[in-house]
């Protein structure tokens, strides 16, 4: 008999039911086409629906081109684009798992080369390669590292148009059949900068005391919410820490999780970090990783989410170095997260839930499995019996 398990139950938001928690994180592939899905996003992300992964989240994908962090990441500033990710969505789908999007803008951290190339501004040599850079936005004139680009201070006007631009996106995202939304506001990139004391130095009403920090985000959750339907549940990713002295703290995020909640976001995506230096998982320009006081062991960042979900009264995703099944159901059995966020550990193997759900007795009929692999997977076992297959004796 199957056990009854957290991380394989199901959890309806809004109007939406997860068929399980499992979530695939974010990950940017830096593989568009000038903004455009390729087939490698299609490939990408099918493989985590044939893997039974609950919510599936496109990558970072920006609202305007000046929010893609490298030339080649994902965007959603037309409607060709949004077309390019039909296919996608309704795949996803079929396999009974949900489409997610997240919303991005880079902000300060736009304008670099792939990770697999140093992720360091684009410079001459990209130019020339048919990739300039281009206008850099931020709260405030600080280059994100010495050395990156000195963004320009965004004005009134550059204000308006992100928060339109990120509505335009979320109703771009609707069309194109994804059913659940993100608001990116983490890892140092626009909405972070503007939360962080560290980024924003501005006296307008967008700086100054938390209040003001907090204003564009909730400015942008606004206006999302008034165009996707009531029925869409609304994420909003956090850096719950900067991780850095005289940063945005934990206690400053349960105060945004309190007011994003009234402002219609159901669940708030409990990451960390980025601010400055170079974003996340990359050395900065000299070779020298990120510091921040941030010890990145399993399960790091999961007691932010606790803090938030159970200070805020919110729904929280927990994410970072959650790469098992007991550890997953853990985090929920013992109410610190509602849904658990799986990456890197979900590139390493696309079918992690499957497994998982094997590991935690939660599917030993292999029910979860799509029908194409169902019944020839159920008959493994049976091969596993010839002993001498596996192990070469
Ligand atoms: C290749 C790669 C791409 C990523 N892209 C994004 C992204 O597009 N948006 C985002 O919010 N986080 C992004 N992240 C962070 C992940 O979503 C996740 O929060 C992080 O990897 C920690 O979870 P993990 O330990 O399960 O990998 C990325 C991470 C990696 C490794």
């Amino acid at each position: 008999m199957a056990a009854d398990t957290k991380l394989f139950s199901p959890i309806k938001i809004r109007g939406i039911t997860i068929p399980n928690r499992i979530v695939l994180s974010p990950l940017c592939m830096y593989s568009a086409n000038h903004g455009m899905a390729s087939d490698w996003q299609f490939a990408h992300l099918s493989t985590f629906a044939r893997g039974k992964t609950g919510l599936i989240f496109a990558e970072a994908t920006a609202v305007e081109a000046r929010g893609r962090i490298t030339p080649g990441c994902l965007g959603i500033w037309t409607d060709e684009q949004a077309d390019a990710l039909k296919p996608i969505t309704s795949f996803i789908d079929r396999m009974g798992c949900i489409p997610a999007m997240q919303l991005a803008h880079a902000g300060r951290k736009a304008g670099t080369k792939t990770p697999w190339n140093g992720g360091t501004p684009l410079d001459d040599e990209d130019r020339k390669a048919g990739n300039p850079s281009w206008d850099i936005i931020a709260p405030s004139d600080i280059p994100v590292a010495e050395g990156w680009v000195i963004p320009k201070a965004m004005d009134s006007n550059d204000i308006s148009e992100i928060i339109q631009a990120f509505a335009d996106a979320a109703a771009r995202a609707i069309k194109a059949g994804f059913k659940v939304i993100e608001i990116h506001s983490a890892h140092g990139y626009l909405l972070h900068s503007f939360l962080s004391p560290l980024a924003n130095k501005r006296n307008d009403e967008y700086g100054g005391d938390i209040h003001g920090r907090m204003k564009l985000l909730i400015q942008v959750v606004d206006a999302v919410r008034k165009v996707i339907p009531e029925d869409t549940p609304l994420f909003c990713r956090i850096s719950a820490v900067d991780g850095l002295e005289n940063g945005w703290e934990i206690d400053d995020s349960v105060v945004l999780a309190k007011k994003l909640k009234e402002h219609g976001v159901d669940v708030v995506d409990c990451s960390a970090g980025g601010i400055s230096g170079a974003p996340l998982f990359r050395s900065n320009k000299d070779g020298k990783p990120m510091k921040t006081n941030m010890d990145r062991g399993p399960g790091f960042q999961v007691p932010y989410s606790d803090k938030v979900k159970n200070e805020a009264d919110i729904k929280t995703m927990a994410v970072g170095v959650i790469v098992d099944p007991n550890q997953a159901e853990e985090i929920l059995q013992s109410s610190k997260a509602d849904l658990i966020a799986v990456g890197r550990e979900l590139m390493y193997n696309p079918f992690w839930s499957l497994h998982a759900a094997q590991a935690l007795n939660a599917d030993p009929e292999f029910s979860m499995w799509p029908e194409q692999y169902k019944w020839g997977v159920n008959r493994r076992g049976k091969l596993a019996e010839f002993k001498g297959v596996r192990d070469g004796t």
